[in-house]
Order: C-alpha cells, then sequence, then structure tokens
C-alpha cells in the first residue's frame, strides 16, 4: 500500500472551514484507492503568530520538511486586525513568502476553468464564454518584485521614498518557460507570452529568454502579449488563452482577474511547484468577512486537493474524479453564497454541505 504524508496548513479565517472539507475527500480518496494519506495539522499564518509568536514556525518547516506535499488555506486577517502584527510578522510577509522560498516553488500553476454547464456563474455573456472558459495560468513564483530588493528611508529632498525592484535572472526565466512550454505541448500547442517589454527592461530579458528556451519546443507557437492588452482580452475574448505565462506580480493580478471571470475567487485553486515539494492552495484569501459562518465555498481547496493527486502522486484519473464531483454537484442546481444572489433560482448550500455532496457524487464515480 503507498503512503503518503501531508502536512496541513489550515491557515486563517475560513481556511479550518475549507481546509475541513478538503479533508473529507482526501479520506475518501485514500479509502477507494487503498492508499495511506499520513494527515497532519501544522500552524500557519496569523493564527501561528498568536500561538507560538512566529507565523511560520519551526516545528511547522519541520513537518513540511518531512511531508511528501503541503495543503495549505488562506492565510491573512483584515486590515484593521492585521495591524496587531509587526509588519515583517504579518502571515503573507512573515509566512507565505517565506515558505515559497523555503522550497523555491517557483512554479504557480493557475487553472481557470468553467464548463458550458456552470456558465452562469461568470459575468461574461453566454456569446463570450462559448463552449466554456479553460485556460492556465503559469505564474512565476519566487523572483519579481515580491522578492527583489527593498529599501525604505528619506531621501536629499526630506522626503520618504521607497523603493524595490524587480529582479531575474535568466536561469529563473528560462525555469519557468520550460514549465510554460511543457505545459503548451500536452494542450493545444499555443503558449501567451505576457510582458509589459515597452516599459520594462525585466521584461526585455524576460521576453529574450522565453524565445531562446522556444526553440527547443518548436511545435508549440508563442505569442506575445502586453499585460495591459491581456487583461482586456481575458473580458472580450477568454477563448483565444491556453497557457498564459507571465512574472510574479503580473500572474497575482491576473489570476485573480482570471477567478472574476469565473464568477468567483472560490473556483481558483492552484499549485505551487518547486525542484523537490510542491504545496497546494486556493489562490484567494482568508475573506475574514464571512469566516465561521459555513458559508465560504470549498471549491479552491478541494480543487487544490485534486491538483496534489496529479502532480504529487500520479493520480490522474482520481484527480479527474475529483473535478468532475464538484462541478457535478455545481451543475445539479446548487450554489455557494459567492457563486449566486439569493433568489436567482439556484439551492444555496454550505461549505458543508458542498463537501457532503461531493464525497456522495465522487463515490458514486468508478475510480478509473
Ligand atoms: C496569491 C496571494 C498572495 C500573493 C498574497 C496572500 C501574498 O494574493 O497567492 O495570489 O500575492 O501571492
Ligand atoms: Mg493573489
Amino acid at each position: 500500500m503507498s503512503s503518503y504524508k501531508i502536512a496541513l496548513l489550515d491557515g486563517d479565517g475560513i481556511g479550518p472551514e475549507i481546509m475541513a472539507e478538503a479533508i473529507k475527500i482526501l479520506e475518501l480518496v485514500s479509502s477507494r484507492n487503498n492508499i495511506d494519506f499520513e494527515l497532519i495539522h501544522g500552524s500557519f499564518g496569523a493564527s501561528a503568530y498568536f500561538e507560538h509568536g512566529h507565523p511560520f514556525p519551526d516545528v511547522t518547516k519541520q513537518l513540511c520538511d518531512e511531508a511528501d506535499a503541503i495543503l495549505k488555506g488562506p492565510i491573512g486577517l483584515s486590515h484593521e486586525e492585521s495591524k496587531k502584527i509587526p509588519v515583517d510578522m504579518q502571515p503573507e510577509r512573515g509566512a507565505l513568502l517565506p515558505l515559497r522560498r523555503r522550497y523555491n516553488t517557483f512554479a504557480n500553476i493557475r487553472p481557470v476553468y468553467l464548463p458550458k454547464s456552470l456558465a452562469h456563474f461568470s459575468p461574461l455573456k453566454p456569446e463570450i464564454i462559448g463552449d466554456g472558459i479553460d485556460f492556465i495560468i503559469i505564474r512565476e513564483l519566487v523572483g519579481g518584485l515580491y522578492f527583489g530588493k527593498k529599501e525604505t528611508g528619506i531621501n536629499d529632498k526630506g522626503r520618504r521614498y521607497v523603493t524595490e525592484s524587480l529582479e531575474y535572472d535568466e536561469d529563473q526565466i528560462a525555469a519557468i518557460a520550460k514549465v510554460a512550454f511543457e505545459t503548451a505541448q500536452k494542450r493545444k500547442k499555443v503558449l501567451h507570452n505576457i510582458h509589459k517589454s515597452n516599459v520594462l527592461k525585466s521584461s526585455v530579458l524576460w521576453n529574450e529568454v522565453m524565445g531562446e528556451v522556444g526553440q527547443d519546443y518548436p511545435d508549440v507557437e508563442i505569442k506575445h502579449i502586453l499585460v495591459d492588452a491581456a487583461a482586456t482580452y481575458l473580458c472580450l475574448n477568454p477563448g483565444q488563452f491556453d497557457v498564459m505565462v507571465m512574472e510574479n506580480m503580473f500572474g497575482d493580478i491576473l489570476s485573480d482577474q482570471g477567478g472574476g471571470i469565473l464568477g468567483s475567487l472560490g473556483l481558483m485553486p492552484s499549485a505551487c511547484l518547486g525542484p523537490d515539494k510542491a504545496y497546494y492552495e486556493p489562490s484567494h484569501g482568508s475573506a475574514p468577512d464571512i469566516a465561521g459562518q459555513s458559508i465560504a465555498n470549498p471549491y479552491s481547496m478541494i480543487g487544490s486537493v485534486a491538483m496534489m493527486l496529479e502532480m504529487s502522486f500520479n493520480m490522474e484519473q482520481e484527480s479527474r474524479n475529483v473535478w468532475h464531483a464538484m462541478q457535478s454537484v455545481f451543475a445539479q442546481g446548487n450554489s455557494t453564497s459567492d457563486l449566486s444572489k439569493p433568489g436567482s433560482g439556484v439551492n444555496m448550500i454550505s461549505t458543508d454541505a458542498f463537501g457532503d455532496l461531493v464525497v456522495e457524487e465522487l463515490s458514486k464515480t468508478p475510480i478509473a
């Protein structure tokens, strides 16, 4: 019997609620595939800071080091609550970025997917959606502005100033380019490279290296699009995209727009892949305003489990089964509160009910 150790970092806000639903799926997958998942919770985020004095405590680091994969819930507090934590200990800077750096999870894979049967969740018109929305954003995750040098001070005019630098070297760009070309090769063989080379020197080097790496993938067509134009096309004609690759901050912003065109960030799971370790997380925040009410959408968390099954444990078919089970639950007329307005004719269900229905649906699906 194969056995995997999974570190579960519940996180803050709605994190523990949506993690509970992900665990239901992991337990079902384990029993029906005869695989042992050892699930161990680790403290991470603002809750970890209040409990252990650090948002990414050593005991959690050790747990993650030993785990075969990490499933992470959203972290963060409301703007007001965040002020109770020193700036460098706030969970984004004190836990999330260090997690990414620790395992060099440079490749962030964010599928933006909505089958035609769920088109009613999208704010886009049916004629724009066509047969559904289906593309992948590949975001470089450990470089750029988020990890570059930062400086604050008083300038020679006596004014406060700040500088942050957008840094990449060619090896970092080549690494994410390879992931992008390989992903495109397995799909429609078209790669959209998102950049801002009319202004940023970083994009000039980025595009150069993309072109060089592309020579090893002659069957993939590369198309270069400016990031601002890409934002417009995502609304007007998302069907032209299949695989998109971009630097860290562009990817942070455009992947949230991806969630927007689906209808909710609650539909955005993600995988963060490094050379030796991967972790999986919803692309959204911890939504402290709705925490504890059992109205959060656990799709992105369960979708992150599906990505883990495929990418860390090579369980492609079971991964597809999990995606399919979630989509069937929605296609049967159910909705979570992020996706529909009350009175819109859907059957509004709780976080917990969604997880139970996915379990029911998955139990009915043959494994292979
Ligand atoms: C994301 C999030 C994070 C990021 C935040 C929480 C630091 O927005 O994963 O997209 O900006 O990367
Ligand atoms: Mg983001």
